[in-house]
């Protein structure tokens, strides 16, 4: 692989320990991966921030690392953490787990993650970090990869933990995969013969689709969604959050929506075929077959203002009997606070919490086994990674849940 002088006076060690280690790590990728040479990024996004999933031996690399130097020259935005890194005494996070947590939000800071405040998020196309199409980006959170390739046309693999880092550090990424506009063409024909109408159902069509179409990049034919109709990214936030989790698809294109299916032809030659026809298969393979629910989570992946404001639109006047959470970037919080989004929600027994996803956290230890979203992606992490009961259901079925406790009848 190509590395120009100053690319190898790094891997040489010429910038120091912290700069070296990054570079090891870039060029390791890129040889894995036969990529020719390095290009230059425009921004990062770290994934792997829990303490719950990191441990001890996490948090002590990381810590070790920052006390090298190690110094991000990119725009760099964090994934969520397990907790509100304010509010945490009211999600039942220990003292102790909470500074744990703390720490590991520490040590990105010290690297220069979000300017010195990194504000967790998995959505930071919502508070900043929105690339141009044609960028060039190391992003390592699959459902906002999924959004910078398909609904930005930003240019990204699906970095993993440690690769994310490196590249804030060094400002590059090897050029392979979705970084070559070859790779960057639909690879399965997606004919979509019945309309989804909520997120949910977007969320459902991404699972089902998801679970199909493995690495292919799907072209989605036949969806009428218009990109002035409301929510719009909100509905493709939650179709390749699904199909990022149930699959590992990193980009997908729609008809007549997304940048790079309006610039041209996308479709690759002799692309696989699937009919979707319902949306009844993308529920029920994420649900577990319990009735009894101790909580709701909507917010995965965070949920932008608008989704904040359909959750108090539901919720008004209504008073829930279990915990109802809410999950956003901390500066879409504040703004949920000033437009009275935040007061419904609380009036009727709910909570928006920063920073948190409740995929990462420890939900057992806080007291939860059975909990109920409308995410597909956030179904399928609670049961997997969690190791709590899910259902899968629409937002207005969660919200009949909240009400009793009790996934609705035929849901
Ligand atoms: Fe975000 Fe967690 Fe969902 S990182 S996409 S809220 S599983």
């Amino acid at each position: 692989m190509y590395l120009s002088s100053t690319e190898q006076a790094w891997l040489d060690g010429e910038g120091g320990p912290a700069l070296k280690r990054a570079m090891e790590i870039i060029v390791a990728l890129g040889n894995i991966y036969h990529a020719e040479r390095l290009i230059p990024i425009k921004s990062v996004q770290i994934s792997g921030v829990s303490y719950r999933n990191l441990g001890a031996a996490g948090l002590d690399f990381l810590r070790r690392w920052a006390a090298e130097g190690a110094q991000v020259r990119v725009p760099t935005t964090l994934n969520p953490t397990a907790m509100d890194m304010t509010d945490w005494a009211a999600q039942n996070f220990s003292p102790d787990f909470a500074q744990k947590q703390q720490a590991v939000v520490d040590a990105f800071a010290q690297m220069g993650v979000g300017a010195g405040a990194p504000i967790p998020t998995c959505a930071p196309y919502l508070i900043g970090n929105r690339p141009e199409p044609g960028d060039h980006i190391a992003w390592a959170e699959s459902s906002a990869i999924s959004f910078a390739n398909s609904v930005l046309g930003a240019w990204t693999n699906r970095e993993g933990g440690p690769g994310a880092i490196a590249a804030a550090l060094t400002g590059r990424t090897a050029a392979y995969g979705l970084h070559l506009a070859a790779n960057r063409r639909a690879t399965l024909y997606v004919e979509v013969s019945a309309q989804p109408r909520t997120i949910a159902d977007y969320s459902a069509l991404g699972a089902w689709v998801g679970k199909r179409a493995g690495k292919h990049v799907p072209y989605f034919a036949g969806l009428a969604l218009e990109r002035d109709e409301a929510l719009w990214q909100d509905k493709l936030k939650a179709l390749g959050a699904a199909m990022a989790a149930t699959g590992a698809v990193a980009l997908y294109h729609v008809e007549g929506v997304t940048p790079e299916a309006l610039a041209g032809p996308v479709l690759a030659p002799n692309p696989s075929h699937l009919v979707v026809d319902n949306f009844t298969p993308g529920y029920t393979m994420l649900s577990d077959d319990v009735e009894a629910i101790d909580l709701i989570w909507v917010g995965c992946p965070h949920a932008s203002l608008a989704e904040i404001e359909r959750v108090a639109g539901v919720l008004k006047g209504k008073h829930v009997q279990i915990p109802l959470w809410v999950t956003c970037a901390r500066p879409l919080k504040e703004a949920a606070i000033a437009q009275s989004f935040a007061s419904v929600i609380e009036a009727a027994g709910g909570h928006i919490f920063a920073d948190a996803c409740m995929a990462i956290a420890p939900l057992r230890k806080l007291g939860f086994e059975a909990v109920a979203t409308p995410s597909a992606k956030g179904a399928f992490y609670l049961r997997n990674l969690a190791g709590v009961a899910a259902r899968f259901g629409s937002l207005a079925q969660c919200v009949e849940a909240a009400l009793t406790g009790r996934w609705p009848e035929g849901g």
